[in-house]
């Protein structure tokens, strides 16, 4: 049997302890699977007191996570710290120059350093996987680059953050409010202390630059993401949206038009009927169009030890059947040095139908007003509805409009108009429709 393939795992919390506790319980099939045994030769996290729940008594401990990468005896360095910067960027380049494999489930560091670090690694020769990256235990990256070759992707989209899933979907089922169930998911662990990260939008827009990557041949520009997140969508939208044959997800979408790429995170109305529709609470799903396959929807668990451990051991198992002087595949399914400059197409520019909701006087001619502002802007309307439930006083009303395609231009600028002539009694709403089959 070929020598046992020597870990090193640089963070133990969540994932990293999850990590551990696999490759100890599940040791007899993954040497069974990969041919060779898979050891924890070496971990390191910031308290070396702390019990992890697993055995790590043959690991040698490293209080320095570099130090770790650059000397441990070990063939891959498995980053499970998280951050952009700080020790997880120095490890992960520190492994990566010193000739070994890497392992992330660091969508964050990817996000801004990706293309370097794959630069480093081609160079090296060696591997840096990271499937638990995007949608936990979701294998969307082995997918992306390595089932779908000759395909060229039209499209990529998805719900790449169960938090946000998870207060549209309670939202919806028990009619509460935004706020409800924000503090409600953040007592059961679903959401963070701080959600910003997570609601606003930036998880979700992390993930979506390393697909953007992979199904375009870009290089990532997460900083050019258009980004809206959830916190603004109330019941009444929700309502409405059930009414007309939607369901209001977050959804990260990449998107090949004629004019660039487009990389939009926002609130979306899909089709109830659509199977990304069906996809409720923490779950993830990742929908793929191309032009061979057609549209390819993955969906699975997102986040939690387990899962995201799953996707890092499916990893840590690809590097162990790996044979030395096997030439790896490019990291981003493309050379990093010949990932193209990323074209971005202008918001302003996106085609599609929109929802629009406008809360106004119960005045005699709103009704009318509103209908030229959207014609003056070449607004073609699927429907126009005056809703008698709601939050309506008697001295206001809501519309609701739902667009045929047109452009964001066009919507920004006839809502603009509306407003202009004082008929809105609140913030007027606009939610982007999303074609799903
Ligand atoms: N949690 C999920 O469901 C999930 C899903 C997908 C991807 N991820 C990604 O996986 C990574 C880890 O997430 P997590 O949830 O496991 O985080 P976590 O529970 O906060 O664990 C972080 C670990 O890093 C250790 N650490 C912090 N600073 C360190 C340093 N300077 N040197 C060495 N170790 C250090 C901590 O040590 P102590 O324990 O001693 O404090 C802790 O063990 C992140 O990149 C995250 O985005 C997580």
């Amino acid at each position: 049997m070929a020598e046992a393939l020597r870990v090193g795992i640089a963070g133990l919390g969540t994932v990293g302890a999850s990590v551990a506790r696999v490759l100890n319980e599940k040791a007899a099939e993954l040497t069974r699977q990969c041919g060779r045994d898979i050891v924890v030769a070496a971990v390191s996290a910031r308290d070396p007191k702390r019990d992890r729940g697993v055995d790590l008594s043959g690991a040698k401990w490293f209080d320095d996570a570099v130090k770790l990468a650059e000397k441990a005896d070990i063939d891959v360095f498995v980053e499970l710290i998280g951050g952009d910067e700080g020790p997880a960027r120095a490890s992960v380049k520190a492994a990566l120059e010193a000739g070994r494999h890497v392992v992330t489930a660091n969508k964050a560091l990817l996000a801004k350093h990706g293309v370097q670090l794959a630069e480093i690694a081609e160079k090296k020769g060696v591997l840096l996987n990271y499937e638990a990256a995007v949608a936990g235990g979701i294998p969307v990256i082995k997918t992306m680059r390595e089932a779908m070759a000759g395909n060229q992707v039209t499209r990529v989209f998805g719900i790449l953050n169960g938090t946000c899933n998870y207060i549209l979907t309670r939202m919806e089922a028990e009619g509460i409010s935004f706020d409800a169930c924000l503090k409600d998911a953040q007592r059961l662990g679903y959401a963070e202390a701080d959600p910003t990260f997570d609601i606003e939008g930036h998880d979700t827009a992390h993930k979506l630059s390393i697909l953007t990557s992979l199904a375009f041949g870009t290089r990532i520009a997460a900083s050019d993401i258009y980004m809206e997140g959830i916190s603004n969508i109330t019941q009444a939208d929700i309502r409405a949206a059930a009414d007309l044959g939607y369901r209001i997800k977050l959804l990260g979408v990449a998107q090949r038009t004629d004019s660039g790429i487009e990389q939009r995170v926002h609130p979306t109305m899909v089709p109830t009927a659509s199977v990304i529709a069906q996809v409720h609470g923490v779950t993830n799903a990742v929908a793929i169009e191309t032009d061979i396959l057609g549209e390819l929807l993955l969906s699975g668990p997102g986040a939690g030890g387990n899962a995201t451990a799953s996707a890092v051991v499916g990893d840590i198992a690809d590097i162990a059947k790996s044979r030395p002087g096997f030439q790896h595949g490019p990291v981003f399914g493309w050379p990093a040095k010949e990932l193209k400059p990323y074209k971005k197409a202008q918001m302003p520019s996106h085609a599609g139908g929109y929802f629009i909701r406008l809360t106004v006087h119960d005045r005699i001619g709103v009704f009318a007003a509103i209908a030229k502002r959207m014609a003056d802007n070449d607004i073609s309307l699927e429907s126009i509805v005056q809703q008698s439930a709601g939050p309506e006083t008697e001295a206001q009303k809501t519309v609701i409009l739902v667009t045929h395609e047109t452009t964001e231009a066009a919507v920004r600028k006839a809502v603009e108009g509306v407003t202009k002539d004082g008929h809105l009694t609140d913030k007027p709403q606009v939610i982007r429709i999303e074609r799903a089959e």
